[in-house]
């Protein structure tokens, strides 16, 4: 099974701090590190090593050669990545003693998907496979109604999410990943459990997955709820979590894994990858996992 993936590739300038930086606040950071990250990236590389069939579309600048190499040494097709005058798109990234960090992205214009580019990269797709989208590129509503067109199934993980997913054509999705701070702006509500019930309710032919971090994960399709607990891991970085789990359930749930089954890999694999540093460089391989 064939599942594109069209997303966002950054370069991570990552910052260790003892704290996060405060409004109005200067702090000497002790390290820096550059990483191939983007949410995008990240998941295209999380997919590949949970030996998933999958095809990397994007924009990368010149200075983008890193994220290439990255994609193809983990076995990701990356023939749909163009490469346009100017800078790739890069993030800030401080991370604190505790592992947490906080995120900065800025994507330049000139990356801009355009319905060009997106129509070129769906008409090599077919009725059945798989698309796999976040919220860092733009023209997201297009792609997922281009693909809904070529009769594509859409996966969706809204992050970051800002207000206007909500007026993105969620009603073809179907599955959604999506953290506690995403669900709740979907659904007006706080609650998991609520927040759970309240997207069942509202797309009610989609698969909701809602990670919970160090409290697990949640999903929900019809009648069926599943409760995945997290694996206690000591953070060092929590940078790509979500894109490790994001990447391991999907794979795993397209081989035709049970859901349950899905959910436990996803939760080991996303505890390995918050014991590491990094986007890309802390994502496990599949034979890494027991
Ligand atoms: O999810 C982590 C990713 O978010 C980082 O790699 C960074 O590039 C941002 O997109």
């Amino acid at each position: 099974m064939r599942i594109l993936n069209f997303g966002s590739l950054n370069i991570d300038y990552v910052y260790s701090v003892d704290s996060i930086v405060k409004p109005g606040e200067t702090l000497r950071a002790k390290d820096r590190q550059v990483f191939c990250g983007g949410k995008g990236l990240n998941q295209s590389i999380a997919l590949a090593h949970a030996e998933a069939e999958v095809y990397h579309a994007g924009i990368i600048g010149q200075d983008g050669t890193m994220l290439l190499d990255a994609l193809r040494g983990a076995g990701v097709n990356t023939d749909l990545i163009k490469m346009v005058e100017g800078d790739s798109s890069h993030t800030v990234i401080q991370v604190d003693s505790s592992g947490q960090n906080s995120i900065l992205f800025f994507a330049d214009d000139n990356l801009d998907v355009t319905g060009d580019f997106i129509q070129e990269v769906i008409g090599q797709f077919n009725q059945g496979e798989y698309l796999l989208l976040q919220n860092e590129v733009a023209n997201t509503s297009l792609i997922m109604e281009k693909a809904h067109k070529q009769g594509m199934k859409i996966v969706f993980n809204p992050s970051p999410i800002q207000e206007e997913v909500k007026h993105y054509p969620l009603h073809l999705v179907d599955v959604f990943l999506v953290n506690e701070i995403e669900g709740s702006m979907l659904s007006d509500l706080s609650e998991p459990d609520e927040i759970l019930s309240a997207l069942m309710e509202k797309y009610q032919n989609a698969h909701i997955v809602l990670t919970l971090g160090e409290q697990g994960a949640l999903y929900g399709h019809r009648g069926e709820r599943i409760f995945q607990p997290a694996y206690p891991a000591k953070a060092v970085d929590t940078t790509a979590a979500g894109d490790t789990f994001t990447g391991f359930f999907l794979a795993a749930y397209l081989k035709g894994s049970a859901v349950k089954d899905a959910l436990e890999l996803a939760a080991k694999a996303s505890a390995i990858s918050v014991s590491r540093k990094g986007a890309a460089p802390s994502i496990p391989k599949l034979s890494e996992i027991v």
